[in-house]
């Protein structure tokens, strides 16, 4: 980063003397304000619950602009990635810094694919759940639980071994996702297929079964390779920091990015994807298109609770660029699967084009984000609705490592440690029981 040539002065109105702090600027973005020596000269926090106005680290891999709607993964824009490479160049891309060349690529994906095994006791633990069990609660138990079995990649300070529980963690992710389904529905384990592609070897471990060959359908493996690309990485947003922030004690990867996964679970953040195909459906069982008016009137009633799930964005003040690259592969996909007249998908395209011109989603700059079609591309892929946010885990695997990854090496790293403004009880004295 770079020291801007003007700096902030904050001033107080009690008297106390003002102080100056610098400012950087990054390559593109908003200029930060320095104040890392603040409570050293004032004795004051800064107060920025939600993080609305406050930049944690320096990051090299992830930009968004907001409001042109523009993601870009290590400067290139998540368009070109989505037409021109598939998930594995895209994870050498954020885990290393480029695109790999053809031989980096052979070497990268041979890297990958000798790793999609998990260790045969892996099973015995994924056993010990309930078969009805929420994929999210075995995906957060099954990788803090790979600290336990590969004990020669849990040094975070050491790169070789974050180097290689990377490639473990991109390498397992798919596989230990389709044992938390076949656990789920009852059938077997598939092991994976090292001649498939990424995606291709996750299509056969969720759908094949040992009784009859399994042949992968391209179009569908397309579309989970870019429904892969679009969610791996979204800079500093919850599941990330979380992630940064576990792994800021010096943790070992396998734990912090379990953290990530059940930061990811939540239904503001990756658990929407769940979220709006179940309010698609309840719509659709309320009357489907002809019922939109009377939800939307439910959505912008304050008191009604209802929110427009796979709308809104912290940080996109315009289409979320994502949203329109997984509108297309859902058209692909239904047109494939001879499925262009399905309902919900009719039901979001509505909801959309009324959204998008209603006053309240206008002002409020409220556009479709990336989970507003892809639960409709998952389910007809035939991938169960309680999966959605285990499949975005798998794809943003790469995204918590290159950032943990990332951070362990900055220089000026410190374990993650907010400061709070205390309003509960002043000291007081433990009065004895009976005085209560
Ligand atoms: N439906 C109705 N109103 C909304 C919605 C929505 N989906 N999103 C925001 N608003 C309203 C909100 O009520 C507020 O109105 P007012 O100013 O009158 O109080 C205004 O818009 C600003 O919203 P906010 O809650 O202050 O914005 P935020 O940045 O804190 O929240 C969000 C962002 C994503 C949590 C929120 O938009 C939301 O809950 N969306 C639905 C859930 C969703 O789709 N999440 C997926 C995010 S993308 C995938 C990911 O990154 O994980």
């Amino acid at each position: 980063m770079k020291l801007a040539d003007y700096k902030a002065t904050l001033s107080f109105s009690n008297g106390s003397p003002a102080v100056d702090m610098p400012i950087y600027q990054g390559n593109i973005g908003p200029d930060v304000i320095d104040i890392r020596k603040l409570y050293a000269q004032t004795g004051k926090f800064t107060y920025d619950p939600g993080f609305l106005s406050t930049a944690a680290c320096q990051s090299t891999i992830t930009y968004i602009d907001g409001d042109k709607g523009e993601l870009l993964y290590r400067g290139y824009p998540i368009e070109q990635l989505a037409t021109n490479c598939d998930f594995l160049e895209t994870c050498h891309l954020l885990l290393y810094g480029d695109l790999p060349n053809a031989a980096q690529k052979v070497d990268f994906t041979s890297r990958v694919t000798n790793h999609t095994m998990v260790n045969e006791q892996m099973q015995f633990f994924l056993r010990g759940f309930r078969r009805d069990a929420h994929p999210m609660a075995i995906m957060t138990g099954l990788v803090g639980a790979l600290s336990a079995f590969y004990h020669d990649s849990t040094d975070v300070h050491n790169a070789e071994h974050r180097d290689i529980s990377a490639i473990r963690l991109i390498a397992k992710m798919p596989t230990l996702v389709a044992m938390a389904y076949k656990y789920s529905v009852g059938q077997p384990f598939i092991y994976p297929k090292n001649d498939l592609s990424y995606a291709g070897n996750f299509m056969r471990m969720m759908f094949a079964t040992p009784c009859e060959d399994y042949k992968v359908n391209e179009v569908i493996e397309r579309a989970m390779d870019r429904i892969f690309i679009l969610h791996a990485d979204h800079e500093q947003n919850a599941s990330t920091s979380t992630v940064r922030l576990c792994g800021s004690s010096g943790t070992n990867p396998f734990a912090a990015i379990a953290a990530g996964v059940a930061c990811l679970w939540g239904p503001a953040h990756g658990g929407a994807n769940e979220a709006c195909l179940e309010m698609l459906e309840d719509i659709q069982r309320m009357g489907g298109v002809s019922k939109v008016g009377e939800f939307m009137e439910k959505v912008k009633d304050k008191n009604s609770g209802v929110k427009l799930m796979g709308f809104g964005h912290r940080v996109y003040k315009n289409y979320d660029p994502r949203a329109k690259l997984m509108q297309e592969t859902c058209n692909e996909v239904l047109t494939a699967l001879g499925l262009e007249n399905d309902p919900l998908f009719k039901l979001a395209k509505e909801l959309e084009k009324i959204a998008l011109e209603d006053d309240y989603f206008v002002q409020r700059k409220l556009y479709p984000n990336v989970d507003f079609y892809s639960g409709i591309v998952q389910r007809a892929i035939g991938i169960p609705v309680k999966l959605f946010t285990g499949i975005f885990a798998l794809a943003r695997t790469v995204g918590w490592i290159a950032q943990l990854n990332e951070m362990i090496g900055d220089p000026e790293y410190k374990i993650g440690r907010p400061r709070q403004l205390f309003t509960g009880s002043v000291k007081r004295d433990v009065m004895p029981i009976a005085k209560r």
